[in-house]
């Protein structure tokens, strides 16, 4: 297979930290996808609980064995990365109608700035719809169980990240 008939997407957002929402989509755009890199923004105006090394450093661990799975960052808008990258695809997941509506909004707003690019838009399994980064922090930050929620790697590492932070 050339370079050119590969078909290659960008999976973009903050994974603080990624769950196992994200992974299902992940893994669901690998049936479509011959490779996928998920970008990780790097926002300096925005504070997150994982440093950029961090998120980086889980994500990579849990695609170790995914040759097709690659990790990228970046910063500033996401059509300038699609065209530095040589990318036109992004993949993002849905989880409820609720999503829809900004999702909507980005997606046209990127096709704005940039018309080759299209956003494909993948369901969550049902039993991630209720999922997202900020209600697994904040059940950890109260000691709950996340272990359905995230991988055992990311569970250990918020554990320890509340512990030092002396969040909880
Ligand atoms: O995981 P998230 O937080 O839902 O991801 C959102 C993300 C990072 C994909 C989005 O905020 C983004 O693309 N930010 C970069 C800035 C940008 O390009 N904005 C214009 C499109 S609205």
């Amino acid at each position: 297979m050339t370079i050119d008939t590969v078909k290659k997407a960008i999976y973009p957002g903050s994974f603080d930290p990624i769950t196992n929402g994200h992974i299902d989509v992940l893994k669901r755009s690998l049936t479509l996808f011959d490779e996928v890199t998920i970008a990780v923004i790097h926002n300096p105006d925005k504070t997150s609980l994982f440093s950029l090394e961090e998120r980086l450093a889980i994500i990579e661990s849990i695609f170790v064995e995914y040759p097709q799975v690659h990790v990228d960052t970046f910063t500033g808008l996401l059509v300038d990365y699609l065209k530095k990258t040589n990318n036109t695809t992004i993949i993002r997941g849905l989880r409820a109608v609720s999503d829809f509506e900004f999702e909507f909004q980005m997606a046209l707003t990127n096709r704005k700035l940039y018309e080759k690019m299209d956003t494909v838009f993948l369901m969550t399994d049902q039993k991630y719809s209720y999922l997202s980064s900020s209600i697994v922090k904040q059940v950890a930050r109260y000691g709950g169980d996340i272990s359905e929620f995230v991988t055992l790697d990311v569970q250990e590492a918020l554990e320890k990240k509340m512990m030092k932070d002396h969040v909880i």
